[in-house]
């Protein structure tokens, strides 16, 4: 990895956005990132993180295609390109500014056009915030989707993910931090974090997965009070509270545990891919994107998907897309019990713990029907009514156990959990 000079001034002074421009022209075609994602006003271009729906994107990214070699820009050698569209694998530079993927903050909408935007379905709750994500291939090259539940991406792939809370001007999306996994050299994934500063204009890098220490987490104050998919997503009341910017090793525990078994690049697969940007987008994001000729294998007939035919009036197949989407990384049957899909009610009804640093009470199943008040899975993931250990017994831990503030359940779902135990005939 070379040091990259910093040309960031003349680089905006010399092209429109990106490195692509010194091979010519942005990728054609309607909605082509470019300098507008989609249709976004302020904070138009944040993806619905809280409900199942993907939010008011625009479909500028998944039509801006790469693969249809449009995107131009030299890996490495690109004499005059120095941001991390030209040379992926480049140094990660102190300053967001100086890797060229937000030319306009604070006005994240506008990104170069090989960053293309998508939004899992479902989503990683993180403290009620919306979430604005990317994925950027090396010019050229395509994702190798033999393997349906394990896809191999290409050395340089960059995954970008920008978190925004509530706290801008008159209640604005104020960006708080960005974080990147990008495949580096030899199947090798790095991760890092960068922390926006008070006026959105340039954010430093926290989490430097070549240096720093691996435990350091950052706790930051942030305010979440947002309609979203027409939720109300109002987290303590609408007052500030503690969201922890996570260390390096926190990263690790849900990537490369679902690596164990799935992706280190979690949200981009078959399964989260397999529905639409936008309710009105002609297509789902995984035909778009094959469309766009970034897989090498033409898509299945029965694209992955979760189903459940209970007769509940859906709230089941709520829970199993909850717990697939902030779960599932961990509880993958590498270790941790498995809560994929089709296995999540018979490994959790009337079935005991087998955990080693979680340690019910006597009586105490993962889900005792018609009960949540012991049900191990309903109170860790409540989170704020976990009884204290005796005597070193019956311990019990907050779940997920990194990446949620204990105020910022995601009210529904914990709902659902709740009514669909006590429904549970004994
Ligand atoms: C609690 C588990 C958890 C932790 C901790 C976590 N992530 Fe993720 N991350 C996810 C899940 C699940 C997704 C996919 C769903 C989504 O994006 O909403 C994801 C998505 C991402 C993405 C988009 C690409 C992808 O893999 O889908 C990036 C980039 C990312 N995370 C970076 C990081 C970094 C860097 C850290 C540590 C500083 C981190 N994450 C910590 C669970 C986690
Ligand atoms: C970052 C990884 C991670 C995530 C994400 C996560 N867990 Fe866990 N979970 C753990 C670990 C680690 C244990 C303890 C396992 C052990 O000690 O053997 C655990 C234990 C549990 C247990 C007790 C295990 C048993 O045998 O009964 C339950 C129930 C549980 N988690 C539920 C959840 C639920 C529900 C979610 C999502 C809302 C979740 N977890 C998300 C890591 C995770």
């Amino acid at each position: 990895m070379r040091p990259v000079p910093l040309l960031w001034a003349a680089f905006l002074a010399s092209t429109s956005l990106g490195c692509s421009s010194s091979e010519g022209t942005p990728p054609p075609g309607p909605g082509t990132g470019g300098s507008t994602a989609g249709s976004s006003g302020s904070g138009g271009a944040l993806a619905g993180s809280g409900g199942s729906q993907a939010g008011t994107g625009g479909t500028g990214g998944v039509s801006g295609g790469s693969g249809g070699g449009g995107s131009g820009g030299e890996a490495g050698s690109a004499g005059s390109c120095t941001t991390l569209l030209c040379d992926p694998l480049a140094e990660m530079p102190m300053s967001i500014k100086d890797t060229g993927l937000f030319p306009a903050a604070p006005d994240l909408s506008q990104h170069p056009p090989e960053m293309l935007e998508y939004v899992p379905d479902p989503p990683l709750w993180s403290d009620g915030m919306e979430k604005q994500r990317f994925i950027i291939l090396p010019a050229g090259t395509q994702i190798d989707t033999t393997n349906r539940q394990q896809w191999v991406f290409p050395e340089g792939t960059i995954f970008v993910k920008t978190f925004f809370d509530d706290s801008g001007p008159a209640g604005a999306p104020r960006p708080i931090e960005t974080r990147l996994i990008r495949l580096a050299m030899d199947g090798f994934y790095e991760f890092f974090l960068y922390q926006w500063n008070e006026d959105s204009t340039d954010a430093t890098l926290l989490v430097d997965d070549i240096a720093g220490n691996v435990n350091t987490e950052t706790p930051v104050n942030i305010t979440v009070n947002h309609t979203s998919g027409g939720q109300q997503i109002v987290i303590n009341g609408g007052q500030p509270f503690e969201h922890t910017l996570p260390s390096r090793n926190s990263c690790g525990a849900c990537h490369e545990t679902n690596a164990t078994v799935r992706q280190t690049f979690i949200g981009f697969d078959e399964l989260r891919l397999n529905s639409k940007l936008t309710p009105d987008a002609p297509t789902t994001q995984l035909q778009a994107f094959a469309d766009a000729g970034l897989f090498t294998q033409p898509l299945p007939a029965d694209p992955a998907t979760i189903t459940d035919d209970s007769a509940d009036g859906g709230r089941l197949l709520r829970i199993k897309r909850f717990v697939f989407g902030n779960c599932v990384s961990c509880h993958n049957g590498q270790g941790n019990v498995d809560f994929s899909p089709d296995v999540f009610v018979a490994n959790t009804v009337n079935q005991p713990t087998e955990s080693q640093s979680v340690e019910p009470p006597p009586g105490w199943l993962r889900v005792v029907p018609g009960d949540p008040s012991t049900s191990v899975l309903y109170v860790q993931m409540e989170r704020i009514n976990i009884p204290e250990p005796v005597d070193g017994m019956n311990r019990l831990r907050p779940m997920p156990p990194v990446g949620l503030a204990d105020v910022a359940v995601e009210p529904t779902s914990l709902q659902d959990v709740y009514d669909w135990i006590s429904a549970l005939p004994p």
